[in-house]
């Protein structure tokens, strides 16, 4: 893009204030300055001028809770066996965001990186790679494992892999995608600048994932791949069953667009999303924060945020405009006269796409129960509830659990870890014939 053709796309979208400190910038940066406008979707960028200029918050909507199933034995396992052919056919892919800042946990680096490992100190990723190494072994096929980075943490985020011998993977079935940034704009629709030469950007939150998938060509990759389905999950749950074949059989098996794993909240006003019905019988998504305590008691169940897609319906979506989500921020700026201007109170507008708001666009929707002290305890604070510690805790109880199961009591002062690839439960525990001289 040259300066000329820049000038002509901000002014005509009212931005020309962008290329105020043309004449003091070197070539380096002009050239990084013509980038970052060309990089731009302004038709994006007037969507969050109405909805700035609009006031609009979300929807109203009357909450009421979706109903869970807990799928029964025959079921479970019928749907089990689907799930395993699908596997077996290598038609399931996984995909993982790991794009977040992780602020509330404090760690410098991505969050994936992280040492969760109670006895080895092994990384959060470790955990997720370890049971797709499983996975391919015991069905025979890859299963192309999709990550999304941020801007921020894609080198570090590859290095970590790379570091590891990708945890037993085959490299070319992980596939690194970059999330999307995008501006903010002040009280008044005006982009930001943070350098004399640098518009302020922020990640598009994990609703980019779609646009990121499809922008970074990983749809087309997952077609040609004879992929079908598609497991999503979030980097900070080491206790997730990744592509649990119940879970995508009975997706399939349903002919759902979009699946869902719901738990029993600890509390009525625990922090999780809550499914509700929609006045057009679909399902949305209602966050936590847009609930009265006295709603949010209705909803038994909570969202952890794992998923399956179908990769039609992800597809479909990839190509629609998903509502757009803004928070109220402080963000530091070069102001007209040059100035560096760090504001004490928030002065410009972050705008978020959430993944969950595809939702009501799902024609069949599974939302399956689940037993949270089996599969959900996620790192999201440094300390107390839902940190390293609560974490660590959950896992070697797991652990624990099975090798009970498996004929082995493990005192509780014993610290304990298994290899995800190793087995995923007491039955391949004991198939594998086990460790400790169980016999
Ligand atoms: P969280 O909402 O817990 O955010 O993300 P976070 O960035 O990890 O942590 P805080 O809030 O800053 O403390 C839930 C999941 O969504 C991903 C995260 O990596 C995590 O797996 N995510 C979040 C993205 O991939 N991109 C985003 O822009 C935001």
């Amino acid at each position: 893009m040259t300066f000329e053709q820049a000038r002509e796309v901000l002014e005509a979208n009212g931005q020309g204030h962008v290329l105020r400190f043309w004449q003091q910038l070197d070539a380096a940066a002009r050239r990084a300055l013509l980038a970052q406008v060309e990089a731009i979707d302004f038709a994006e960028v007037a969507r969050m001028r109405r909805l700035l200029a609009s006031g609009a918050s979300a929807a109203h909507v009357t909450p009421r809770p979706a109903p869970v199933v807990s799928a029964s034995r025959r079921v479970r396992d019928e749907a089990f066996a689907a799930g395993e052919e699908q596997l077996r056919k290598g038609r399931v892919a996984v995909l993982l965001v790991a794009g977040g800042q992780g602020s509330r946990l404090g760690f410098e680096g991505p969050k994936g990186a992280y040492g969760i490992g109670p006895v080895s100190g092994r990384p959060l990723f470790y955990f997720h790679a370890r049971k797709i190494v499983r996975l391919t072994r015991l069905y025979g096929r890859p299963v192309p494992f999709y990550i999304m980075t941020s801007e921020a943490n894609d080198a570090a985020t590859r290095a970590c892999f790379e570091a590891h011998g990708y945890f037993g993977l085959n490299p070319a079935d992980v596939i690194f995608f970059k999330q999307g940034v995008w501006p903010a704009l002040d009280a008044e629709g005006l982009l930001l600048l943070e350098e004399p030469g640098r518009i302020f950007v922020s990640p598009d939150g994990h609703g980019g994932t779609l646009t990121a998938l499809a922008k970074n060509g990983c749809l087309d990759d997952m077609a040609a791949r004879g992929i079908r389905s598609v497991f999503f999950f979030q980097v900070d749950n080491p206790l997730v069953d990744i592509a649990d074949p119940a879970f995508v059989g009975l997706h399939v098996l349903c002919g759902a667009d979009l699946s869902l794993k719901l738990c029993r909240k600890c509390s009525p006003t625990e922090k999780m999303g809550a499914v509700s019905i929609l006045d057009n019988g679909r399902y949305g998504m209602i966050e936590y924060s847009e609930l009265t305590p006295k709603q949010a008691a209705r909803f038994k169940y909570g969202s952890p945020a794992i998923h399956v897609f179908s990769l039609a319906f992800l597809k479909r979506e990839a190509r629609k405009a998903m509502p757009l989500h803004l928070a109220h921020k402080k963000i530091a700026y070069v102001a007209q006269d040059g100035r560096r201007v760090k504001p004490d109170a928030p002065n410009g507008y972050k705008f978020e796409k959430f993944i969950f708001d595809v939702l009501p666009d799902a024609k069949t929707v599974v939302n399956l129960a689940f037993d949270r002290a089996e599969e959900f305890a996620p790192v999201k604070n440094a300390v107390g509830e839902d940190s390293p510690a609560t974490c660590r805790m959950a896992l070697e109880a797991k652990w624990r659990r099975w090798l009970a199961a498996a004929g082995i009591a493990v005192p509780e002062t014993v610290p304990l870890e298994i290899d995800p690839a190793y087995a995923n439960g007491a039955k391949e525990l004991k198939a594998n014939g086990l460790l400790l001289g169980a016999e």
